[in-house]
């Protein structure tokens, strides 16, 4: 059976690159191609298997993805499109739903499998479903598949609920192609929506305020395909980062900016790691125990949901006691009873868990829920007495191109089996 086999060893130390953020960005960005008849190229990208995902996806759709460098690849995006997303790609990858704005946009019509739940909890649509009727589009959910077509998109103001990150970029993706303005109130301020809003600029779109809280669309005829950098990914940087936290050393992180990483890096400095800015990156460096420290998940620029489950691994050996809340997804402690097969003590009660620190963990047999929480168990495994096997690997690899290799570069003892 494929694992990871982790074993605690020294402290981490050295400089490495954060990789492109291909999950949650580039991905979008080639979905987002279809935007424009041609071939798009994006640079600082990672082979992780949702891209492969992607890849098969939009060869459904009409649209051929090539390798054109070891980090880049080109979407020769055609005339016609197939508006249909089918359901065995869809469940295997959230992002395919960022199909659903440029299909409609392009060719008036999409039929996209309803993504379900899935194990972080379930992952409402309607906010996407609202703005994109208010945009002129008739939409059902039938049999499965939302069922959506317009004659033409029409400009909107939409007032988002919650600054949803996917419901932003639906509303962005279509709205681009629309006639007229749109504005996007409560928008999410990711950096993933700065990235794309910079990629659909360079396309010929014309957007501002994306990565504040009101996005301004000035639909326009036509996009033309274009070339983008990913930027790099927070992410995998903050999970390397945390790791030196939680295993001790010094580690420096490039191709990334502190202000991406706030929220983590004032979490990191509470608990007693000393977090500083580089020429390109960011750097930890961490001696003694860490302080326990409470922690919630808000949408960024407060302390990111994907960072929770890293969070907590780190906090299971703090010196103290943490109450942890997860306000974004509904059900993304699951993981927290693999931490307590490794001796953690950690207790949840809906969207809380109470974080009490131990001395050590020691090293079990383990299971990745997501991709997060698999990344969690390997952090918890560099402290962890003994060895300690994360299972299900490939959920890491949805996310992270070589997260065992990253952490090998700053001397861990992390291998796939
Ligand atoms: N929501 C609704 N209605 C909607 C849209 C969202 O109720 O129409 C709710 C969701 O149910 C959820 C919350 O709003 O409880 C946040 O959802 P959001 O739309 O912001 O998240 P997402 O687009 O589904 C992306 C990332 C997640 C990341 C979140 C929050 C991708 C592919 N996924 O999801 O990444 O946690 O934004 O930042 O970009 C991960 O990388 O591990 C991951 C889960």
């Amino acid at each position: 059976m494929d694992r990871y086999v982790v074993r605690p060893g020294a402290r981490l130390a050295g400089t490495v690159r954060a990789a492109g953020m291909t999950k949650n960005a580039g991905l979008k960005q080639m979905a987002a191609a279809l935007l424009a008849p041609g071939t798009s190229t994006l640079r600082n990208v990672t082979s992780v298997v949702d891209l492969k995902t992607m890849i098969e996806l939009l060869s459904a759709i009409g649209a051929e993805t090539t390798w054109v460098a070891d980090d880049a690849v080109a979407i020769e995006v055609s005339e016609q499109l197939v508006a249909e997303a089918p359901y065995e790609l869809v469940s295997r990858m959230r992002a395919s739903i960022n199909v659903l704005g440029p299909l409609l946009a392009r060719t008036g019509a999409a039929r996209v499998a309803m993504p379900g739940g899935d194990n972080i909890g379930n992952r409402k649509l309607d906010m996407h479903f609202a703005a994109l009727e208010a945009m002129g589009v008739e939409l059902a959910v039938v049999h499965g598949f939302i069922d959506a077509r317009c004659n033409a998109l029409g400009g909107t103001r939409a007032m988002l609920e919650f600054p949803s990150v996917g419901a932003t970029e639906t509303i962005l993706t279509a709205a681009v192609l629309a006639k007229g303005s749109t504005v996007i109130e409560n928008a999410a301020r990711e950096p993933e929506i700065r990235d794309l809003a910079m990629f659909l600029s360079e396309m010929g779109a014309r957007i501002e305020g994306a990565g504040t809280s009101t996005v301004e669309i000035e639909g326009v005829d036509e996009l033309f395909p274009a070339e983008h950098s990913v930027v790099g990914d927070r992410v995998e940087a903050g999970t390397l980062l945390i790791a030196a936290a939680s295993a001790g050393g010094d580690v420096t992180v490039e191709g990334i900016e502190l202000a991406d990483l706030e929220m983590v890096a004032r979490k990191l400095d509470e608990m007693g790691a000393e977090v500083s800015r580089t020429p390109d990156g960011v750097r930890v460096r961490r001696d003694e125990r860490l302080h326990a420290t409470d922690i919630q998940t808000l949408p960024f620029p407060g302390f990111a949901t994907d960072f929770m489950p890293l969070a907590v691994a780190a906090l299971t050996t703090a010196d103290g006691s943490a109450i942890v809340t997860e306000n974004i997804f509904d059900n993304r402690f699951a993981f927290v009873d693999e931490l307590n097969r490794m001796g953690a003590d950690v207790r949840t009660e809906g969207r809380h868990a109470v974080v009490r620190g131990v001395e050590r963990l020691s090293g079990a047999p383990v299971r990745a829920h997501d991709v997060r929480a698999g990344a969690a168990l390997v952090l918890a495994g560099l402290t962890a007495e003994g060895e300690t096997t994360v299972l299900d690997p490939h959920h890491v690899e949805r996310g992270y191109a070589d997260l065992p290799g990253k952490l090998c570069a700053l001397g861990a003892d992390v291998r796939r089996a």
